[in-house]
């Protein structure tokens, strides 16, 4: 069966259409989506009224399963995570100044999930519960194109790069956050090549986000800016998708090769909830290209 797939810009992103994912997929379907997400890298999905247990059962067929990094008011340590300004004790909206409203501003950062991991995540799965009437979208920049339009001279310097990524970095750069100690004894610094190839159809693109600290073997504040300027290249507006959430919208994409960031709204007034899975990726960065072009 071939999917109904409509590229939503010219860059990246796509809607299917016509598909319910919440019930049993045949393999050769679930192969399709996983070639779409290499192609469009942002993948949306329309009325899939997903719960825990079956957003789950859908995103394992994709791989194995992150879990949460840390315990967030008794919800760690599991395979689907809380993106929301609901407190699921009282159902109520979290109080003004709610330590768990300033962390959710770090992901107005542009990012890519967990790539302070030593093994970072493939793709993220995203579904719409409960969304407010206005703002609060997410947006995608694609460092696929962005790193096509550099310029050949702009890709060679990139080549054989490695960065540090480290999330006690990128947290110290959300106002007002202190993350818990505990957490952040979890994930010391970990180094990610800077060019990433999709083994599925040989694209390549560079590799940079919040958590992105610096580059090896560079003066620390160069390598900053360096990667600032990186995600400047991809946030340009013909690199971005600005998704706008409907309820039960299922959104996935590929954080192996691009950035998002989540956008402002009345997080007092209107409630969200949303929930996420996580595909955990393969293997290392760095051994990913070292293997990829066939160097020792
Ligand atoms: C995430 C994320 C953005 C948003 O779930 O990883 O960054 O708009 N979400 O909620
Ligand atoms: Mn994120």
């Amino acid at each position: 069966m071939a999917l109904a797939i409509r590229k939503l810009t010219n860059n990246l992103g796509a809607e299917i259409d016509g598909i319910d994912l919440t019930g049993p997929l045949d393999n050769a379907i679930v192969a399709e989506l996983r070639s779409a997400l290499d192609d469009y890298s942002v993948l949306v999905f329309r009325e899939q009224d997903f719960k825990n247990q079956t957003q789950i059962a859908f995103s394992t067929q994709f791989g194995p399963l992150e879990n949460m990094l840390y315990k967030r008011e008794g919800d760690g340590n599991q395979p689907i995570s809380n993106i929301t300004n609901v407190d699921r004790h009282t159902d109520e909206i979290y109080p003004t100044g709610h330590s768990r409203l300033t962390a959710n501003t770090g992901n107005e950062l542009w990012h890519t999930d967990s790539s302070f991991k030593p093994v970072p995540a493939l793709c993220s799965m995203l579904s719409g519960r409960e969304v407010p009437p206005i703002g609060a979208d997410t947006q995608f920049a694609t460092c696929r194109a962005a790193y096509e339009a550099l310029l050949e001279a702009e890709q060679l310097e990139l080549e054989g790069l490695v960065a540090e990524h480290n999330y006690a970095w990128s947290r110290s750069q959300v106002p007002g956050y202190v993350p818990p100690a505990e957490t952040l004894a979890q994930v010391p610094p970990v180094r990610h090549a800077l060019v990433r190839t999709n083994p599925g159809n040989g694209r390549k693109n560079f590799y940079t986000g919040a958590h992105a600290s610096h580059i090896i073997g560079w003066p620390v504040e160069k390598g900053r800016k360096f990667l600032k300027e990186l995600v400047a290249r991809a946030a340009q507006p013909e690199f971005v998708y600005t998704h706008k959430w409907r309820q039960y919208d299922f959104v996935i994409w590929d954080n192996r090769c691009v950035l998002h960031r989540a956008t402002a709204y009345e997080s007092e007034k209107y409630r969200r909830v949303m929930r996420r899975t996580t595909v955990a990726g393969t293997g290392p960065t760095i051994d990913e290209s070292v293997t990829l072009s066939g160097v020792a």
